[in-house]
């Protein structure tokens, strides 16, 4: 590949959300020890990078999100010296390691916090948002969290409030305070120094708060059936213009490394998502984009998704796409099992850096879970509107043993009905398999850089085909899928022929394409193009 592109333009991630991949001690969790078991995997499927939901020391009250030591792993997914060995055996594979940094809030259980709240007078008081009551009593505006109720409570020994923008057990850091930019800056480097090769930092667009505290206005469009917290715009409380600074330092702090890569967590329309780009391209390398994550499955919505997405790109900005995460209900669950192999070679045929949540590749569905069984604190604070998110994080299912081969013990979450059938040890033995078409699909790519880093075009607009090209020096192929279940025909240009190169059906990879080529229901074809 073209030596002068940094690595992620043409890498593939690969999301671990590290309880559910891989138990290694036999209490139902999964590991480190875990994860570097299972290389050999990640190698065979062909990704290149591992992003790793959060390992560090944690209360566990929002699993990994409230983080109560930012530089030492939780003794639930071993220790730094077990990190250390699956860095180093993952890189000794040509497996790059993205962790999940969360410099939104810490655990109400980390020191800092602990001293913050100690008096007023705390030297730390500052690390964190503390405010006044209101005049009349009550909190001081109506900020409400992102879990339901209000973002603010009370702490009775020092008479204020402090702001969460999550649970209550997660207390927002200050970010306009250079002494938290400073020690956090201090935590970059500590995993930089380590060798980790870049992170995802959790909801980048929450860092700084409005200074004036101003209530956030309520929100025209909100009704009954969706989470709280939408019934007010949050204008002062996400995406303020001074957020763009505290990530420029950021990412000065991650470029005092060389090869190092910066994503972030940004749920905003396009046009606001490509501001986190930065001024010169000084912000992340890659702003997740989560436009796949919402859009109506037909070929017209996703195509001027596509459409727009590139159009809103800054000069040099990569691309990136996402079909799901550890937030979100699985694509299997969205679109249906048949549809996630279309799904699958529209994630890994588009332009940019697309990123795999783990078990997708097997088509994990998404799990029903019996009410005593929800972990999830989102479900558990607003129940019953589906906004949970255990469905999407269950076990790995491995093989036909005992829990799937994730476990010897009761995992923590319970797993997905048809795992003695769906699992990757039968799918990889199966050629028609989800699993092996994620292989084709990643083998096909990084043999094909018109695939990865090539330029997108899109060809005619039609409801039920979405149809492009994807172009590289030479290389001209064209990217069919049927969004239907009904067979579909694609009449190609004139005076060009076409070799199937990968069919979601395998049988027929190979098979020449004369001038019109009828795709089956649920079909997606990658077409190598001759002629003019
Ligand atoms: C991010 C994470 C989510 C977590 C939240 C609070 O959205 O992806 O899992 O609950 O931040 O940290």
């Amino acid at each position: 590949m073209n030596a002068s592109r940094p690595w992620w333009e043409s890498a593939v991630i690969y999301q671990i959300y590290p309880r559910s991949f891989q138990d290694s001690n036999a209490d139902g969790i999964g590991d480190l020890n875990g994860i570097t078991q299972r290389l050999p995997y990640l190698v065979d499927l062909g990704i290149d990078a591992i992003w790793i939901s959060p390992v560090f020391r944690s209360p566990m009250m929002d699993f990994g999100y409230d983080i109560s030591d930012y530089t030492d792993i939780d003794p639930i997914f071993g220790t730094l010296s077990d990190f250390e060995r699956l860095t180093g055996q993952a890189h000794a594979r040509g497996i790059k390691v993205i962790l999940d940094f969360v410099p939104n809030h810490s655990s109400d259980q980390h020191a800092w916090f602990i001293e913050s709240r100690a008096s007023r007078s705390n030297p730390k008081r500052d690390w964190y948002i503390w405010r006044d009551p209101a005049p009349g009593g009550g909190p001081p505006n109506n900020w409400l969290s992102e879990f339901g109720g209000s973002a603010w409570e009370f702490d009775a020994a020092t008479g204020q409030y402090y702001y969460h923008a999550f649970l209550n057990s997660q207390p927002d850091l200050n970010w306009r305070n250079p002494d938290v930019v400073e020690a956090m800056r201090e935590v970059l480097r500590f995993w930089l120094r380590k060798g980790v090769d870049g992170f995802r930092v959790d909801v980048i667009w929450h860092l700084v708060k409005d200074a004036l505290f101003r209530d956030n206005p309520p929100n025209p469009d909100y009704h009954a059936g969706r989470p709280p917290n939408e019934a007010l715009v949050p204008l002062y409380t996400t995406d303020l213009p001074e957020v763009h600074d505290v990530i420029a330092t950021l990412r000065r702090t991650v470029d005092e490394f060389p090869d190092r890569l910066l994503i972030g967590e940004i749920y905003l329309p396009v046009e606001r998502l490509v501001a986190y780009y930065g001024r010169d391209l000084g912000g992340v390398h890659l702003p997740f984009n989560f436009a796949l994550l919402n859009v109506r499955w037909d070929a017209r919505c996703i195509q001027s998704l596509i459409a727009e997405y590139e159009g809103a790109l800054p000069q040099g900005g990569w691309p990136n796409w996402v079909l799901g995460n550890h937030d979100r209900p699985r694509i299997a669950g969205r679109v249906g099992p048949l549809q996630a192999a279309v799904a699958a070679m529209l994630l890994l045929t588009l332009r940019g850096t697309p990123t795999i949540y783990y078990g997708d590749e097997l088509g994990m569905p998404q799990v029903e879970i019996p009410r005593d069984r929800v972990r999830d604190p989102f479900e558990r604070n607003v129940p019953g509107i589906g906004v949970g998110r255990d469905g999407c994080r269950t076990p790995m299912q491995w093989d036909a043993s005992d829990n799937a081969g994730f476990s010897t013990a009761d995992p923590w979450l319970p797993l997905a009905d048809a795992w003695w059938s769906n699992n990757a040890a039968d799918l990889r033995g199966d050629s028609r398999s989800m699993l092996n078409l994620y292989r084709r699909l990643l083998r096909l790519r990084k043999e094909t850089p018109a695939l990865s880093v090539g330029s997108y075009r899109s060809y005619a607009l039609d409801e039920d085909l979405l149809v492009y090209y994807r172009e590289l020096d030479d290389t001209r192929l064209l990217v069919a899928l049927n969004l239907t279940d009904r067979p579909q025909a694609l009449i190609l240009e004139d005076g060009t022929q076409g070799k199937i190169v990968l069919s979601t059906a395998a049988e027929r990879d190979g098979e020449r394409a004369p001038g019109t080529v009828t795709l089956a229901g649920h079909e997606g074809l990658i077409i190598a193009l001759s002629g003019h």
